[in-house]
C-alpha cells in the first residue's frame, strides 16, 4: 500500500513543481520579485537565543493569519486560502486490507484553513527542516469523483459530487528544506512535506456511489461509512494525508521562495555556511 501511495505521491509533487515553473515562466516579467525588507505582519526570531520555539510558533501564526487576510503574490498564483481550489487527485490503492480503491477527484475546494491554530513550530539546528503541530477546528473537502474498488467489502463504482468533513484534526507537519542564496538573503527551499493525522470525526458523503442503482442503497451505504467512520478513515487516509501534503506544499514552496528565510530566523546560517560548500 505504502509504495503505491508514495509513487503516486511523488508524481503529484513531479506534476506539482512542472506547474510551478510553467506559472513562473509566465510571470517571469512582473514578479521575480521577492521581499528584500521584513513585511511589518512579520515578527522575527533568533535560533540560538532560549524561546525560539515560542517565538517561531508564534511568527509562523502571524504568516498563517496573513495569508488569510491574503499575500498578493500567493493570492495571484492560488487564489484565496479558504475556500481554497485544490489540483485534480488522482489516486490508487491496491494492495490494503480495508480498501482497494481508484479515485479521480476534480473540482477539488478545501475550506477551514482561515482557523488554522499553530500549536509549535520547532526548527531543527541541524538542517533547518521543521515539524509544525498544527490544529484546525473543522476541515471540508468538497470534490467531484470518480471511484472503483472496494471499501470495507463493499464493491464500489460510482461518480458524482462528494464531501469529505473533518473535525478537529490535529497535523503535524514535517517539512524538509534546502537554503540556497538570493540578492543577498538565504532563502528556504522546501524540497519534501509530510503529514501525520489525529482527528476526532470524519463524515463522508459520496452521492451516486452505485451509479445510480439504487437512492436507498445509497443511502444505507454513506450511513454505514459514517458509522463506522475509523475504519472508513483508514481506507480513506491517503486520500486526505495526500490532499493536505498538496495544499501545505504548493503554499509552503510559494511563500518561502517570495519572503527570505532571514526574516524567520534572524540568525539563520547561509548556505555556504551550513553545507560547507558554494553552491
Ligand atoms: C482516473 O483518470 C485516469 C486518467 O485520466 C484514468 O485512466 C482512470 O481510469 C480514472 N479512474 C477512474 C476510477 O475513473
Ligand atoms: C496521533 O495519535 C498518535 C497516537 O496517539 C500519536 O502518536 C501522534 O503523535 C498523533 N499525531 C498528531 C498529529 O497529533
Ligand atoms: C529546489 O530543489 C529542487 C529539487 O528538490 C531543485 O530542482 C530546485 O532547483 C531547487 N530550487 C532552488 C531555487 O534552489
Amino acid at each position: 500500500m505504502w509504495q503505491t501511495v508514495k509513487q503516486v505521491s511523488s508524481l503529484c509533487k513531479i506534476a506539482l513543481i512542472c506547474g510551478l515553473i510553467v506559472v513562473n515562466g509566465v510571470n517571469e516579467v512582473t514578479s521575480v520579485e521577492f521581499y528584500t525588507e521584513k513585511p511589518a505582519f512579520l515578527p522575527s526570531c533568533k535560533i540560538n537565543e532560549p524561546g525560539f520555539t515560542k517565538c517561531s510558533t508564534n511568527t509562523v501564526q502571524k504568516l498563517i493569519d496573513q495569508l488569510v487576510i491574503g499575500i498578493p503574490e500567493v493570492v495571484k498564483e492560488f487564489g484565496p486560502f479558504d475556500p481554497m481550489r485544490v489540483h485534480d487527485i488522482y489516486f490508487k490503492q491496491d494492495s490494503s486490507d480495508v480498501a482497494r480503491v481508484h479515485a479521480n477527484l476534480s473540482d477539488v475546494i478545501v475550506k477551514g484553513f482561515s482557523k488554522t491554530i499553530i500549536k509549535e513550530s520547532r526548527v531543527s539546528k541541524k538542517d533547518y527542516s521543521w515539524i509544525t503541530k498544527i490544529f484546525l477546528p473543522k476541515m471540508r473537502m468538497d470534490a467531484n469523483y470518480k471511484m472503483e474498488g472496494r471499501i470495507l467489502l463493499i464493491p464500489l463504482r460510482g461518480s458524482g459530487k462528494m464531501f469529505i468533513e473533518i473535525e478537529n484534526l490535529d497535523i503535524k507537519l514535517y517539512t524538509k528544506t534546502r537554503l540556497y542564496e538570493k540578492g543577498g538573503f538565504t532563502f528556504d527551499n522546501v524540497t519534501a512535506v509530510r503529514v501525520d493525522l489525529n482527528m476526532t470525526r470524519v463524515r463522508t458523503n459520496f452521492e451516486n456511489i452505485f451509479n445510480g442503482q439504487s437512492k436507498e442503497v445509497e443511502r444505507s451505504t454513506n450511513e454505514f461509512f459514517n458509522e463506522n467512520w475509523r475504519d472508513f478513515y483508514e481506507a480513506l487516509k491517503p486520500i486526505i494525508s495526500e490532499t493536505v501534503e498538496t495544499i501545505l506544499y504548493d503554499v509552503m514552496h510559494k511563500v518561502f521562495e517570495l519572503i527570505p528565510a532571514n526574516f524567520f530566523v534572524e540568525d539563520i546560517p547561509t548556505s555556504e555556511q551550513l553545507y560547507g560548500t558554494k553552491n
